[in-house]
């Protein structure tokens, strides 16, 4: 891999950035200092260091989002501040976008990533890769609503949502609903179709991965390890 694309893709800089880093002489490779952005670096074997501080090479990043109502879960809009506006420079660099999508007013759990195939496999309706939320309704929720969720729900559009999971909470209003897929305003329309409205949703796990709860709204932090680790042999 060339030096400015490994030094840009940790977040260093863009490439015209990156190039007067290593005019400069702050790049070197295995101690000896390297001006050429065409110099190659063998990723698994040496060292580059950026003013004498070890770059440690990586090209995806993965974040989880405690993502805040009134913020599209889009790149880019053209009226309203999406998620990734929320995101530093630094992480904004490595062109992350939101694993699927939550409504303008939904909060909670967001992944983000640039790893096009964890989303795509996270996203997989074949994989069903179960999605919890925390639910509040404008009636009480009844028994026959968590049978109707297990059976599977028919929407304004015809379509038959796959078997989810109902579980109210003591208040009645309120409840834990998990579904397997994630088809427009899904929750919503299951509610709408079964005669309620839904008032707040909040997701609170995605793929077992559960919302760090030192996150306040609009905060973000990248996955641990074992985070990852998880969602990739899940
Ligand atoms: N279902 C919805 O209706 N909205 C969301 O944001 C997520 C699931």
């Amino acid at each position: 891999l060339r030096i400015d694309k490994f030094i840009s893709n940790t977040g260093f800089g863009s490439r015209k950035e990156v190039k007067s880093l290593l005019k400069a002489g702050a790049v070197k490779i295995n101690d000896i200092t390297v001006k050429s952005p065409q110099t190659h670096v063998d990723i698994e074997k040496d060292v580059v260091t950026l003013y004498g501080e070890e770059i440690i090479y990586r090209e995806y990043i993965y974040l989880m989002m405690n993502k805040p109502p009134g913020v599209i879960s889009a790149t880019e809009d053209k009226y309203d501040e999406t998620v990734i506006d929320l995101l530093d420079e630094e992480f904004q660099h490595f062109e992350p976008f939101p694993v699927g999508r939550l409504d303008k007013d939904t909060e909670g759990l967001l992944l983000l990533t640039n790893d096009g195939q964890l989303s795509h496999k996270l996203l997989s309706p074949k994989k069903k890769v179960p999605k919890k939320y925390f639910v509040r309704i404008n009636t009480l929720m009844t028994n026959e609503m968590v049978t109707e969720v297990q059976k599977g729900i028919e929407l304004d559009d015809g379509y038959l949502t796959m078997p989810g999971d109902l579980e109210i909470l003591e208040s009645g209003n309120e409840g834990f609903i998990t579904i397997m897929e994630g088809k427009f305003h899904q929750i919503k329309r299951m509610f709408i179709a079964l005669g309620s409205k839904v008032t707040y949703l909040k997701r609170v796990e995605m793929a077992g991965l559960k919302l760090d709860e030192n996150l306040e709204l609009g905060e973000y932090r990248e996955l641990t390890e074992d985070e990852l680790e998880y969602i990739r042999t899940t």
